[in-house]
């Protein structure tokens, strides 16, 4: 894997930045502009949780494969920023990063430092499958771009990487030989216990103006059927289905919503419980709990019987 993320290093100067960009309506070109920009701090928190990730990693080949990935997720950055200039051609107004984004980034990353390594990886993989896959591919939908899908089709194949790798960190921790090596750490003590509970509380606090602003709001006017959504909750549902990932705490629970959720009569419960403990009310539709060969053909039937 390390040798594929060394190989797998692009630059930026190798794309032609020079072209013109299409015509676009005001209101379009604000809209893109605006997205590219958020789009770039986005990026940035993902290379602030690799530097996380890298820095407790203590197999050196698991670090160094994080730092490309720190890597990876700066040069998303500039791409965006990049591509945000490359649009703005009529420079309309001045675009700032939502002032959201900063209060969430602090609080998640000093959540990571204090959650522990299985529970910041499902937060780390979730991230990215939404933020990282599900919007960057909505976004470059919407620009219908030449320019940004070059881009973009690149950094598609930096997050498989990171994926893969979130996946693989997933199974790890599930693993028998990860519980019986935690069962052996030391209890931590009552005030980091509480520290990490604050930290998790504030990140919480913030986590929902920080998604309406950078997700929900954006994902309702590129992805208006939520197919993107979907498809991203999909691949994390193939995940948490795995044998030994099922039995873990938060897989089981958002499992044991879900079958909640489908049945009539415990419907509701399930819907009040998701909102409760924050689970995206997506995860908790019908099409999911469906075989994973059935899942798509539920989904696209879904998306498809909505009015476009
Ligand atoms: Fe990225
Ligand atoms: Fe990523």
């Amino acid at each position: 894997m390390l040798e594929k993320c060394l190989a797998g290093q692009w630059r930026i100067s190798e794309l032609d930045w020079d072209r013109e960009p299409p015509a676009m309506s005001r209101q379009k070109e604000e809209e893109v502009v605006q997205y590219f920009t958020d789009m770039a701090g986005i990026e940035r928190i993902a290379a602030a949780l690799f530097e996380e990730q890298a820095a407790r990693a203590t197999d050196p080949r698991l670090r160094a494969i994080f730092k490309t990935f720190v890597d990876d997720e700066l040069r998303h950055a500039r791409a965006a920023e990049l591509l945000a200039e490359h649009y703005n051609v009529n420079e309309y107004r001045i675009y700032r990063q939502s002032e959201t984004l900063h209060h969430f980034a602090y609080h998640f990353i000093n959540a990571l430092r204090h959650l522990s390594p299985e529970v910041a990886t499902v937060y780390v993989t979730v991230g990215e499958l939404l933020l990282d896959v599900a919007l960057l591919r909505s976004i470059d939908g919407f620009v219908d771009d030449a320019m940004s899908s070059e881009v973009m089709t690149r950094i598609n194949r930096d997050e498989s990487r990171h994926i893969a790798i979130d996946f693989y960190m997933t199974e790890y921790y599930s693993s028998e030989e990860y519980q019986k090596e935690l069962a052996k750490a030391p209890k931590r003590p009552l005030r980091e216990e509480l520290a990490a509970w604050y930290a998790f509380g504030q990140t919480m606090r913030h986590a929902r103006p920080f998604l309406k602003a950078i997700f929900l709001d954006p994902m309702a006017e590129i992805d208006p059927h939520g197919e993107r959504i979907l498809e991203a909750f999909s691949r994390y549902q193939n995940l948490i289905e795995r044998p030994n990932i099922r039995k873990r705490p938060l897989p089981a629970t958002i499992l044991r919503t879900q079958a909640l959720a489908s049945f009539g009569p415990t419907a509701k419960i399930a819907q009040r419980y998701a909102a409760l403990v924050g689970l995206p009310v997506q995860m908790l539709d019908p099409s999911l709990i469906k075989k994973p060969s059935k899942r798509s053909r539920a989904q696209s039937a879904r998306t498809e019987a909505k009015p476009a």
